[in-house]
């Protein structure tokens, strides 16, 4: 039977407030683009096309309305609305009406992978396994779900946020599931935190003896679950743009790989790709450095910017700082009022905050 494709984009994104008070933490823009979108790319690049999102009642009307019906994917999106963010497992059995006996690909919204999907829902549609994991060595693995492995590399055991992790491989956020996995998560019981653990729903395949597969990211991959991963996010993807100038350059100098779309404008100025400067912004008199992107008709006025994410109509005047590693939120206005005294600004402002310095 054919796979289909869950995205969540439900939960709380505690970890990211400021900036989720006012939006979906799926929504934050990674190199000019929701953070979600790079999830349904993955999909439909896939050949997955039947689509459904999990939303939350809270974000979940923004959610959808940046979405669309799906067919600017050639997909088509089911809506579904988890009323509490009760768990991943969870929002998997709210969405089961959806999936019927559908083999699919969970695909966590707020997660980020190079390298797509493709050949996973191959090897899945070639083997049929019970369960596809992927995994990805980390500094500190307490934050994930985390998996050990024997001598062969057979999945023996799946704990979530360890206080003393069996490994260093991390569950990064797609799996491709069997309907096996249905029964498994209505047995589940909440976890210490209160929530239904689809790393526990896994576990229970492996004590079944159903074969669940494990395999090593290629490239990289990103939970953007704090500021810095963000940033983080933001880097990884700009450093696989290709340099596209649609917008307008006058007296500018735009060195490597930088997209700059059309109706923006850079006016003596300098941008160090890699960069994305989103429809619309202006750059006067200013300095955008590498790994930064800047959102649709936003400002930057003779101020420099490097290693950050501005989003959409933010703008930023006559700063006496280089702003470095910061995330403003949408309408965000940080006016230096030309101050000459010059050192570095870190900033995390959600949207529409305001900053006279
Ligand atoms: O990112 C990988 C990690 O994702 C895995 O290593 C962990 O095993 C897995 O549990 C998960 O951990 P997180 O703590 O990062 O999950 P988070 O609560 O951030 O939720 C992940 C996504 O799923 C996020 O986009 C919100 C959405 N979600 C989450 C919950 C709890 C829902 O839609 N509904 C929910 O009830």
């Amino acid at each position: 039977m054919e796979l289909k494709g869950l995205v969540l984009s439900g939960g709380k994104g505690t970890r990211l407030r400021p900036l989720t008070h006012t939006r979906a933490k799926q929504l934050i823009p990674i190199a000019g683009k929701p953070n979600l979108f790079y999830a349904i790319e993955d999909l439909v690049a896939a050949g997955i096309r039947d689509i459904g999102v999990v939303l939350s009642p809270e974000t979940g009307d923004e959610v959808r309305s940046a979405l669309g019906d799906g067919t600017r994917w050639g997909a088509r999106f089911t809506f579904i609305v988890q009323e509490a963010p009760l768990g991943i497992a969870h929002a998997v059995k709210t969405a089961r009406p959806f999936l019927g006996e559908h083999p699919f690909v969970l695909y966590l919204g707020d997660n980020l992978l190079s390298g797509g999907i493709r050949h996973l829902v191959a090897e899945y549609q070639a083997t049929n396994p019970a369960a596809i994991v992927l995994l990805c060595p980390v500094d500190d693995p307490r934050a994930f779900g985390v998996v050990a492995l024997d001598e062969v590399g057979r999945v023996v055991r799946l704990v979530e946020k360890p206080q003393d992790p069996p490994s260093n491989l991390a569950l990064v956020g797609v799996y491709l599931f069997s309907p096996a996995i249905h029964p498994i998560i209505e047995g589940l019981r909440p976890s210490g935190r209160g929530e239904y653990e689809i790393t526990e729903a896994i576990q229970g395949l492996v004590d079944r003896g159903q074969r669940v597969v494990a395999h090593q990211v290629r490239g990289w991959w990103k939970d953007t679950g704090k500021p810095e991963d963000l940033l983080d996010a933001n880097r990884l993807a700009l450093s696989q743009v290709a340099r596209r100038i649609e917008g307008e350059l006058l007296e500018a100098k735009v060195i490597g790989e930088v997209v700059v779309e059309p109706g923006a404008k850079i006016v003596r100025s300098t941008v160090r790709g890699p960069a994305y400067i989103g429809a619309g912004a202006l750059i006067e008199d200013g300095f955008v450095g590498p790994y930064t992107a800047i959102g649709k008709n936003a400002r930057v006025i003779a101020s420099e910017v490097e290693y950050s994410i501005l989003m959409d109509e933010a703008q930023v005047y006559h700063l006496p700082y280089r702003l470095d590693s910061s995330v403003l939120g949408q309408g965000v206005v940080v006016d230096g009022k030309g101050n000459t005294r010059r050192h570095t600004l870190q900033l995390v402002l959600g949207d529409r905050s305001r900053v006279m310095l």
